[in-house]
């Protein structure tokens, strides 16, 4: 285990093998890592490691390069950045190839000023060569470089692959089942990030601005080990809460208005994704819990669907009948309640999805159809993990009671899926409107 990792070196080399022996005889993966992405002149955005090359290798610098070999022996090869003094003097320390092999479990392992010379070696007299082509432009021309030096080669007895397949498809179908190491760290991760809500919802109060309960959030997650948050924190007061992608959180948070917060942590490159919606002066109206129960009483109906076998098709289902019947209760949607339900009415206000996979990304990696007959009816199993977010959005023209106009509510949580159903990750973000109120009224952290 590396400290970047929290998961056993020879669970990744397990990895690999499991991907080497799905991929055709006589064949060589190229699997990338990310490059430092400029901010401004000479500063950079934190570095994110691409996922999949972190999946395959637990490996947390920029610029790498994974070779998966399939011939008469399997191979793991890394490209790594060569130690450097100088370097590691003004950017931080590198782990150079000779501790990669050591300490990671490669094969082989090369400096990157090798890599001109040695890929095209590796590329030479393979059936099928794959890679992602087309998601990095700068790796493409690397790749078809080589190729063109094989291609170029014939007298020499160089030969270029007459395949190239997407390595994708098979890792992603891979990453969509979570092992127990990765589970661990996205229970950890929902501990966590649950905490942080909770640290949110104690810090609100009407004048505070939503950058600083985003402070709040982000105080959390670094103080239990987690260095940032898995994507762009989203706190919406008012109205900004019916803007799905909302992350600005520059205005300030008024009483008697709800606040929406779709955060979570990052936990050794997994993602934790819960929401939740509370009154910005710790008591709901009677109104807003109406709704408020409305959408969780969504999540509950959801949430009892899962198990393996199921799908996000029955989940949705579940979900859409609660929200459409409430609605019309409510007297927002009117007419025949069956011909409601069944043109799904309450997609009117509930405009996104239902869930989707997490994992080492937070709109995760997977199919979510069969034969791809757009039906998301791909059938849940043990060791997938979604999650279940309704919403209600109703934005400042909508036809309902002028106190919920400009109002938003999603409650979003992490499930996993388990051989006799589900278990809920999230378990310590107040959700049900005694434990959010109870939460707001108790002690302030200081
Ligand atoms: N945080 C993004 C989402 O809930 O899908
Ligand atoms: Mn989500
Ligand atoms: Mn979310």
């Amino acid at each position: 285990m590396t400290k970047h990792t929290r998961i056993d070196v020879a669970e990744f080399a397990t990895r690999r093998e499991t991907l080497l022996a799905q991929m055709p005889e006589n064949s060589v993966a190229l699997i990338p890592a990310a490059k430092e992405l400029t901010r401004s002149r000479d500063t950079e955005y934190l570095f994110c490691q691409d996922k999949d090359f972190y999946y395959l290798s637990g490996f947390h610098e920029p610029d790498a390069l994974l070779v998966l070999v399939k011939n008469f022996g399997d191979e793991s090869i890394l490209f790594c950045r060569d130690k450097d003094p100088h370097q590691e003097v003004w950017h931080g320390r590198r782990v150079g190839p000779d501790a990669a092999q050591a300490e990671f479990g490669f094969d082989l392992t090369y400096t990157l000023d090798e890599l001109e010379q040695v890929l095209p070696m590796y590329i030479n007299g393979k059936d099928t060569l794959m890679f992602a082509q087309g998601a990095n432009k700068e790796f493409d021309e690397l790749v078809f470089a080589c190729l063109n030096i094989l291609r170029g080669g014939a007298k020499q007895g160089l030969t270029a692959p007459s395949t190239i397949v997407d390595i994708r498809d098979l890792i992603h179908e891979m990453r969509l089942i979570k092992s127990p190491a990765e589970i661990a760290i996205m229970r950890e991760a929902n501990v966590i990030s649950g905490n942080a809500h909770k640290r949110a919802m104690r810090a609100s109060k009407q004048g505070v601005f939503e950058y600083q309960l985003e402070a709040e959030i982000l105080h959390e997650f670094a103080f239990n080990g987690a260095r940032s948050a898995a994507y762009g924190t989203i706190v919406g007061g008012g109205e900004n809460a019916t803007i799905l992608h909302y992350t600005d959180n520059e205005e300030v948070l008024m009483d008697g208005e709800l606040v929406l917060i779709d955060a979570g942590a990052e936990l050794a490159g997994y993602a934790a994704d819960i929401t939740r919606t509370f009154p910005v002066n710790g008591k709901f109206t009677k109104l807003q819990a109406k709704v408020y129960n409305l959408v969780l009483d969504a999540q509950i109906a959801a949430f009892n669907t899962i198990k393996p076998g199921s799908n996000f098709a029955i989940a949705n289902q579940a979900a859409n009948e609660v929200l459409t019947k409430g609605l019309y209760e409510l007297g927002i949607l009117s007419g025949d309640l069956d011909e409601l339900i069944a043109d799904k009415a309450c997609k009117q206000y509930f405009i996104h999805g239902l869930g989707h996979w997490l994992g080492l990304d937070v709109h995760d990696v997977g199919d979510y159809q069969v034969d791809h007959d757009r039906n998301q009816l791909r059938a849940f199993e043990p060791g997938m993990v979604l999650t279940i977010e309704p919403g209600l959005y109703f934005d400042s023209e909508a036809d309902v009671d002028e106190e919920l106009q400009g109002v938003g509510i999603r409650i979003e949580d992490n499930i996993l899926v388990t051989e006799s159903g589900f278990e809920n990750l999230t378990i310590n973000a107040p959700k049900s409107i005694k434990e959010i109120e109870n939460a707001m009224r108790s002690p302030k952290k200081k």
